[in-house]
């Protein structure tokens, strides 16, 4: 995930701008740049990436001092890594650097070229830089106003003018943005990391405001020129708690970070509620030469796959298997010319997947990958690629990766059924439209997260050694990942059954308390999923149960009960797995277990 630092002051700027660089590479970035402003106007340096680049580069500039600049990391998203898609991007008027995504680029681009601005980029953010300059008369409020009236999406804006170098210029929405305060000058940063050895003293910039700071001075305004008192707070955390970003645990941040995450791997492949991997650098029809497709993958990459896998089915009727990547190879897959594999990786390294990926592309089979790590070994492999942007996952157990794993599937099983002539345009927006919502209701459930905490504690799941899933198509399929999340971190052993297959032998297990979570989002088999239910309840079972809302169901069944906002039918697995994510944690809490770093398990598993 992107980062930024700014800085004015009685220092010079640019080691304390490769500092705090450094101190943001933990979220991950491929590509790194700066702007320093001194009197004989702005200088940028830009690299690809390592820091260790960029500050080669820094050091063939001129020796002019200069005390005030602002500096980035990039992790990839419009635009693949590369020298001139790092920001900062600028004119010969202003310098700027972003976090978040701008929704309308696309026609601000149009409205910029159409005004003679040419890109050197393929950046959403170049066009506000663009956008900027065009606005800019000398003053900097009234540019910055009428730039953000014209943006869509989320923003954290660090700004230089030309004419101005000895103050820069802030704002932000949907992204964070903090004001640091020290001796020896001011700081504007996306997070705290990067200042914490520089200044404990910092303000959070909220919506609607812009901020200018100088070597001695803050001021923040209203969109309207009031300025605005604003309480300076006090850091008290060390560079891991900041890190966590007040969280207790990596993993907790990263379900929180999901939303976020989610909009980061959407947005960019949207152009008018149409889906566009084009700029993944997918040929226009690229998936109409294939009849069939599989998915490789391992643990929860291939649990992503299986919803894959039940998305392109239900759209397109295409024919599609998934394998786990450590028995592909070894099952001498039947492969044809006209099939499609796709391989799923968080890490991008993950030695059985990367090793079946070598095998279909000895084979001649066309690879797509799917990944989130940027340069990992199955990102540079693949024929093709589409990168999920969650940011760095740090707790070995998979959520967020998850999460943009199955938006990008999602989108991916929609696009391909366009291309298939199985959906119309409407339908597709449509559904994209759907998708959005489900992102906000993402955030509803996260504001709920006590509900499933109680849950937990009233399920007694600190003396539990057992629980079983079950539910149904999609659900029975959620199930599989929310039992993985489950053992994996809280070491209760767990099991996820299809519903109705649990009859046929181990229902022999359920005895009086047993607990069993059972899934049923799906209106039209719900009946049969109680059945099933009623089946265990007769054993003796306790029942967790996971509804949509305007769910019929006896009141009996309703003690241990999460009621999720209704939704599509295939948007389910977006809401539920929060839901799972949250109980795994709290379970693992309730054990008193290392939830970031579970015992036998690595994050990446490199071996065979
Ligand atoms: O990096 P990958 O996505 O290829 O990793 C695959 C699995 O090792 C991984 O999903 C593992 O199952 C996680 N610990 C799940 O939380």
């Amino acid at each position: 995930m992107c980062g930024i630092v700014a800085y004015v002051g009685k220092e010079m700027a640019e080691p304390i701008l490769i500092d705090g660089l450094a101190r943001l590479e933990y979220r991950g970035y491929d590509s790194a740049g700066l702007s320093l402003a001194g009197k004989n106007g702005i200088v940028t340096v830009k690299s690809q990436g390592r820091l260790q680049q960029l500050k080669e580069r820094v050091g063939q500039l001129d020796s002019e001092d200069r005390f005030c600049g602002i500096a980035h990391t990039r992790w990839a998203s419009h635009g693949k890594p590369s020298d001139a898609n790092a920001h900062p991007h600028y004119t010969e008027k202003v310098s700027l650097v972003h976090n978040g995504i701008i929704e309308n680029y696309l026609d601000l681009k149009n409205f910029a070229q159409n005004n003679n601005y040419d890109f050197l980029s393929e950046t959403d953010t170049e066009t506000v830089a663009k956008l900027l300059d065009y606005f800019y008369q000398g003053n900097p409020f009234s540019a910055i106003k009428k730039v953000i009236e014209k943006i869509e999406g989320s923003y954290a804006l660090a700004i230089l003018f030309a004419d101005r170098p000895k103050e820069i210029y802030g704002i932000r929405k949907d992204s964070p943005l903090i004001i640091g305060l020290g001796q020896t000058g001011n700081w504007l940063a996306s997070d705290l990391t990067a200042i914490l050895p520089y200044t404990k003293q910092y303000i959070l910039l909220e919506e609607n405001e812009i901020v200018q700071i100088q070597e001695n001075e803050v001021k923040i305004y209203s969109l309207e020129r009031e300025m605005k008192e604003k309480k300076v707070q006090q850091m008290n955390w060390s560079l891991e708690e900041a890190q966590k970003n007040h969280f207790p645990h990596f993993m907790l941040k990263e379900i929180f970070d999901q939303p976020t995450a989610l909009k980061n791997t959407l947005f960019p492949r949207l152009r008018k509620n149409q889906i566009d991997f084009r700029q993944d650098g997918l040929p226009e029809n690229f998936f109409l030469p294939f009849k069939k497709i599989f998915f490789v993958a391992c643990g929860t990459a291939m649990h992503a796959g299986n919803i894959g896998k039940f998305l392109i089915e239900s759209f397109s009727r295409i024919p599609t298997e998934v394998d786990f990547a450590s028995e592909f190879r070894y099952r001498n897959p039947i492969l044809k010319q006209d099939d499609l594999m796709i391989f799923i990786s968080q890490s991008g390294e993950t030695a059985d997947t990367l090793a079946a990926l070598r095998l279909a592309k000895s084979k001649g089979i066309c690879t797509l990958a799917i990944v989130n790590a940027v340069n990992s070994s199955i990102a540079r492999e693949a024929d093709y690629l589409l990168m999920t942007h969650a940011g760095p996952e740090i707790a070995v157990a998979s959520t967020k990766a998850f999460s943009t794993q199955l938006i990008l599937l999602f989108i991916l099983a929609l696009h391909l059924a366009q291309q298939k002539q199985a959906m119309t345009k409407d339908e597709v927006s449509l559904a994209v439209s759907s998708l959005k919502n489900s992102i906000v209701d993402i955030e509803g459930i996260l504001n709920r997260k006590e509900e499933v905490q109680q849950i937990v504690q009233k399920l007694d799941l600190l003396h539990t050694e057992h629980l079983f899933f079950i539910g149904r198509g999609l659900d029975y399929l959620v199930g599989l990942e929310a039992s993985l999340k489950l053992k994996e971190i809280s070491y209760i052993h767990s099991e996820a059954y299809a519903a109705g297959e649990l009859k046929h032998g181990t229902i022999a297990l359920i005895e009086e308390g047993s607990i069993v979570v059972a899934i049923a989002t799906d209106e039209n088999i719900l009946a049969k999923t109680i059945s099933n239910i009623k089946e265990v309840v007769a054993r003796g079972a306790k029942i967790f149960l996971v509804i949509a809302e305007g769910m019929e169901v006896e009141d009996s069944l309703l003690e241990y009960c999460f009621v999720l906002p209704k939704t599509e039918k295939t948007l389910s697995p977006f809401l539920s797995t929060v839901v799972f994510q949250l109980f795994a944690y709290y379970a693992a809490m309730e054990r008193g277990c290392d939830v970031d770093k579970p015992k036998n398990l690595a994050k990446s598993v490199t071996i065979e």
